[in-house]
C-alpha cells in the first residue's frame, strides 16, 4: 500500500504523532496537508520528547523526506524556531520541503483571532490563538499572503504594507487595540523569508513523482475530524479540513491515488476547547485520567475534557473519512479506573434513541448518551506486546468497540512511545 492517510478520529490529540513516527520507518515520503502550528504532535524516542507543530512526525528518519504541502497554514517564526529545536537535538533537516504556496500566518491574524475570542465572551471557540481562523479567512477571501510572496522583497513590501495597515485599522477601530508596527512586521517577515527560502519547492510536483515512481507516501492529518470545518461541531472547530478528503485538496493527490485510511482513535475521548462533549466523565474520573494520561494541550498547556468513548462518534468519523482500520492509543490509561463504557447511541431532550451523529450542535448539546458497561481491568498492560498479553477485561473492551463501531483496531497504544504498541491483524 505505498499511500496511506492516517487521521485523528475524534477531537484531535488522539495521538497521530506517535502511529506517523511508527509507519515513516518504512516510508520515503511523510507530508502535512492542513492546519498549521495550532497542531501539537508528541512523538517519544528513547529519552527525547519532540513535539511538532508544523513540521511532519516522519522528520526523526533520515531518511525519509519530509514535506509541508500547500493545504497548511505557516507560521514562519514558529517553523523556524521547530527547526532549531530539532537540530539542537541532533535532527537532520535536510529532507524538509515547504510549498511555495502555503498561506503565511502573519501576527495580524493572532491578534484578530485573540480579539475575536475576546469580543465573543462566554461563547468563545476556545482556539489555539494561532491565527489559524484568520489567516485562512484571508486565504479563501483571496487577499492572503503566500509563502513565495516573502521572497520578492518590493512587491512583499508594499502588499504587506498595504494589507497591514488595512488590519491595523480593523484593530484599533473595531476591538480597541493598539495598533502593530507593520514596518517592523515587514522586516522580520523578509527575514524569515530569506531563512525559509533554501526550503521551498513544489510539494504537490515531487509528490506526483513520487507517487508514480510508487514510493510509500504517508499523509499526517492534522486536528480531528469531529474539529473539520464542514463536518464537525460547528462554530466549536478548526478553519480546515480535517477529513481525509481534506488531504487531497492540502496535498494536490487526487483521490483515485490513495489506497489506504487509517484513523487514529484513543480508547476514551478528550477534547480541548469549547464545545459540547456528550460522553463527559464526572470530574473525579476526568481529573484521574488528565493525572494519569497527562491529558494538557501539547502546545498550549490546556487541561483536556475527558469523555468516555463515543462510537456514535466514530461510527460518523468513520463515514466522513472511510477508514476501516484504527489505532487505539492509550488503552494503558485506562487500567484501574474501574468499569468502562462506551457510549452506543443517544437519548434526544425529546426522548428520541438516535444511533446516528446528529448535524444540529444545540441538538448533540442536549443529548444524554446511552452506555454499554463493560468490566474494567487493573493489570500494567505497559509491557504487552502482543493482543494474547492483554488481560481479559481488556481484550473484550477492544472487540466491544470493533462491534460497536463496526471497524477493525490493527494498532494498540500501551505507552507513549515508539516500542510500547501492539500490532494485529496487520
Ligand atoms: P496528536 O496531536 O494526535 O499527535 O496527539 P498529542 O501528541 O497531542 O497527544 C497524544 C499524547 O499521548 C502524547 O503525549 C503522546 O506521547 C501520548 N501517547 C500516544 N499514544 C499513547 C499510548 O498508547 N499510551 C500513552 N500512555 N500515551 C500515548
Ligand atoms: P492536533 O493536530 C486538539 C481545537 C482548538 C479549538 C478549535 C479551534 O494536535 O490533534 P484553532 O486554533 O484551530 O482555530 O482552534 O480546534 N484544536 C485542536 N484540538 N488537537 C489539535 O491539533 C487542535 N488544533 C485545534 O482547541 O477548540
Ligand atoms: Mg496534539
Amino acid at each position: 500500500m505505498p499511500t496511506k492517510v492516517v487521521v485523528g478520529a475524534q477531537w484531535g490529540d488522539e495521538g497521530k504523532g506517535k502511529i506517523i513516527d511508527i509507519l515513516a520507518s518504512k516510508c520515503d515520503i511523510v507530508v502535512r496537508c492542513q492546519g498549521g502550528n495550532n497542531a501539537g504532535h508528541t512523538v517519544k524516542h528513547k529519552d527525547n520528547t519532540y513535539t511538532l507543530r508544523c513540521i511532519p512526525s516522519g522528520i526523526l528518519f533520515e531518511n525519509v523526506s519530509c514535506y509541508i504541502s500547500s493545504g497548511v497554514v505557516l507560521n514562519p517564526q514558529s517553523v523556524l524556531l521547530e527547526i532549531e529545536e530539532l537540530k539542537s537535538k541532533g535532527v537532520n533537516i535536510k529532507n524538509l520541503k515547504i510549498d511555495p504556496r502555503v498561506h503565511v500566518i502573519m501576527p495580524w491574524h493572532i491578534a484578530l483571532d485573540e480579539a475575536y475570542e475576546i469580543s465573543k465572551g462566554e461563547n468563545n471557540i476556545g482556539t489555539t490563538k494561532r491565527g489559524i481562523g484568520p489567516c485562512y479567512e484571508d486565504k479563501m477571501n483571496r487577499c492572503g499572503i503566500r509563502l513565495h510572496e516573502l521572497i520578492d522583497k518590493d512587491s512583499f513590501t508594499k502588499k504587506a504594507l498595504n494589507v497591514g495597515n488595512f488590519k491595523n485599522k480593523i484593530l484599533e477601530k473595531i476591538y480597541n487595540i493598539e495598533p502593530l508596527n507593520i514596518n517592523k512586521i515587514v522586516n522580520d517577515y523578509v527575514e524569515y523569508g530569506e531563512k525559509l527560502k533554501p526550503f521551498i519547492e513544489d510539494t504537490c510536483q515531487a509528490i506526483y513523482n513520487a507517487y508514480i515512481e510508487n514510493k510509500h507516501i504517508l499523509f499526517e492529518g492534522a486536528q480531528g475530524s469531529m474539529l473539520d470545518i464542514n463536518y464537525g461541531t460547528y462554530p466549536f472547530v478548526t478553519s480546515s479540513n480535517p477529513i481525509s478528503g481534506g488531504i487531497c485538496t492540502g496535498a494536490g493527490i487526487a483521490p483515485t491515488a490513495i489506497d489506504k485510511v487509517l484513523g487514529v482513535a484513543k480508547a476514551y475521548t478528550t477534547r480541548v476547547g469549547g464545545g459540547p462533549l456528550p460522553t463527559a466523565m464526572n470530574e473525579d474520573l476526568q481529573n484521574i485520567i488528565i493525572e494519569k494520561g497527562a491529558e494538557f494541550g501539547t502546545n498550549t498547556k490546556r487541561r483536556r475534557r475527558i469523555g468516555w468513548l463515543d462510537a456514535v462518534a466514530l461510527r460518523y468519523s468513520k463515514i466522513i473519512n472511510g477508514f476501516n482500520t484504527i489505532a487505539l492509543n492509550k488503552l494503558d490509561i485506562l487500567s484501574g479506573i474501574g468499569s468502562l463504557k462506551i457510549c452506543t447511541a443517544y437519548k434526544t431532550k425529546q426522548g428520541n434513541t438516535i444511533k446516528h451523529f446528529p448535524w444540529s450542535l444545540d441538538e448533540l448539546a442536549g443529548v444524554t448518551p446511552i452506555y454499554e458497561e463493560f468490566e474494567g481491568f487493573n493489570e500494567d498492560i505497559s509491557m504487552c506486546r502482543t493482543v494474547e498479553d492483554l488481560p481479559l477485561n481488556c481484550k473484550k473492551y477492544i472487540l466491544g468497540i470493533e462491534r460497536l463501531c463496526n471497524i477493525k483496531i490493527n494498532m494498540i497504544g500501551t505507552g507513549p512511545k515508539r516500542h510500547e504498541n501492539i500490532y494485529r491483524n496487520i
